[in-house]
């Protein structure tokens, strides 16, 4: 494969949520499809990447999923090393579907993001209980694990529970939100107000294609700082060393 040409610019930030690798689940279809998508986010100014295919337990063991997640990683790699380094690096975990005894599991530990102790966790879409909370606690207590709430914002409009975000504080989880989240003009201003109560700690394009569900994390970078000015710098620094 012939490499594109691409720009090189100040890298500022990170994509924390992706479905980039080839072949592991509904996002990439292949390793060109890859490419083209590490192109747009380095043209986006992205730093690095974190590669989240999902994980769902129902259908393989961990070891299995991460034997996949290298194959799929050393396919990709050769056509990366052909743009000398100029394309964001690739950090591999996974986006954790939530499990009823997850926190029993010692290898669900395996599947944080590399390099760190954090596991991006896809919650259900219902009102979540204290059970489920629960879980999440005993994650963290039992496996050394910091939980990153995968996309909150998808799971906002179910929520019945009066002291939502108050549990999620005594929690002391991470919380990841779409890019979207600040991109559709309806959610901008409930995006805004979490982002303002220091409630969003890490954005991620949720990519699955080069057209259906892009990269588009510079869409919200620009949103933000029309909004914050050079302020939302510190926030970027953040999240690069997480
Ligand atoms: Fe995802």
């Amino acid at each position: 494969m012939r490499p594109m040409r691409i720009m090189v610019r100040t890298q500022v930030m990170v994509d924390f949520h992706t479905h980039i690798l080839p072949q592991m689940d509904d996002g990439s279809r292949s390793v060109e499809e890859s490419i083209q998508m590490l192109c747009m986010l380095q043209q986006q100014e992205v730093k690095w990447v974190a590669a989240t295919p999902h994980y769902y337990a129902e259908d393989e063991a961990p070891n299995k999923f991460l034997e996949r997640r290298k194959k799929s990683y050393e396919n990709l790699l050769p056509a990366m090393q052909q743009y000398g380094g100029l394309l964001p690096p690739i950090r591999l975990g996974a986006e954790v579907r939530y499990f009823t005894g997850m926190s029993q599991s010692a290898e669900i530990a395996r599947l944080t993001l590399e390099g760190t102790n954090l596991l991006l966790l896809e919650i259900p879409f219902v009102s979540w209980n204290n059970r489920m909370l629960k879980e999440i606690y005993q994650l963290q207590q039992y496996l050394h694990v910091q939980v990153v709430l995968a996309h909150i914002e998808r799971y906002l409009p179910l929520q019945k529970r009066f002291s939502f975000w108050k549990d999620l504080e005594e929690l002391n989880v991470l919380i990841q939100s779409n890019a979207s989240f600040f991109i559709e003009k309806a959610n901008r201003r409930k995006a805004f107000k979490l982002f303002d109560k220091g409630r969003i700690h890490l954005l991620g394009s949720d990519c699955h294609h080069v057209s259906v569900r892009p990269p588009n994390i510079h869409v919200a970078l620009s949103v933000l700082q029309q909004k914050y000015g050079d302020a939302i710098c510190n926030w970027l620094e953040e999240q690069d060393n997480i």
